[in-house]
């Protein structure tokens, strides 16, 4: 086991920026439950745990978050528990929002410099109240690749996928996560929203098993830092 969650973040400040790298988080309880029965998600973890958070979101240069997300949290999605570098930006905000429901005073379009952009379907009817990026969606379904390389585009190399349960699940079931950081707090809530949520699967041995570092954060919640190269490679 290794001593210091910092290491975790260099692993994405140090990828190569010559191909998108995405990095994806959950903040959940042993029982592996994102928010209660109502919905309510703030705080299942602890201050360590959400330092880390906001480490994770300046060591990007876009936090993506799904619209559920906005709705339920209002989000401000900038850096504020840790300092950024010197001259440094905060991170680029996106929603995946395919029918245009952002309303337009979301906190995250707050003007603060950051650039923000809403993922919409090709024949979504509303404009968002941001930059769009307008893609092709299949079943209501906007493909979680195509969402990294049109940002990648836009110059968005390192992405922070940082809700909620469906998005984060989406894209991991699409291939086009490089880790996981997974925050479990020492919490049972015993009911309410699940975390990840993938196709079913019948045999222990389909599961995926990443190689994972594993860190204890100071006031006891634990970070899996988990390696999902290989799902991304081979899809
Ligand atoms: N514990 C944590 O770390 C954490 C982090 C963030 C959020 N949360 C919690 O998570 C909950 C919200 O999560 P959620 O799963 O309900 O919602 P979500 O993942 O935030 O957003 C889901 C919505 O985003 C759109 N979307 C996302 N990916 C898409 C894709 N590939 N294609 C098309 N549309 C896509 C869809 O919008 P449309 O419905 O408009 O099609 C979808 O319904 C809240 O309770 C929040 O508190 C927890």
């Amino acid at each position: 086991m290794s001593t210091s969650a910092s290491d975790a973040i260099a692993r994405i400040r140090n990828a190569p920026e010559t191909s998108p790298f995405v990095v994806a988080q959950l903040g959940q309880s042993l029982d592996g439950r994102i928010a209660t029965p109502t919905g309510e998600s703030r705080w299942i973890n602890q201050d360590a745990a959400l330092d880390h958070l906001h480490a994770l979101r300046a060591a990007v240069d876009a936090v993506v978050v799904g619209i559920g997300t906005v709705l339920a949290d209002d989000p401000g999605l900038n850096v504020r528990r840790v300092p950024l570098a010197a001259g440094q930006q905060q991170p680029a905000r996106i929603v995946i929002d395919p029918s245009g429901r952002l309303p337009a005073d979301a906190k995250l379009l707050t003007n603060d410099g950051a650039q923000c952009f809403a993922i919409t379907a090709h024949d979504c009817p509303a404009s968002p109240p941001c930059e769009e990026i307008r893609l092709n969606c299949r079943d209501g379904s906007l493909c979680p690749k195509a969402v990294v390389s049109a940002l990648f585009e836009k110059g968005f190399k390192r992405l922070l996928i940082e809700g909620g349960a469906m998005t984060v699940s989406n894209f991991i079931e699409a291939g086009a996560v490089d880790r996981l950081h997974l925050l479990v707090a020492p919490l049972i809530l015993g009911s309410g929203k699940n975390g990840l949520n993938l196709e079913p699967i019948d045999k222990i041995d389909e599961a995926l098993r990443p190689p994972s570092h594993v860190y204890v954060l100071p006031d006891g919640d634990v970070l899996f830092d988990c390696d999902l190269s290989a799902t991304r490679a081979n899809s």
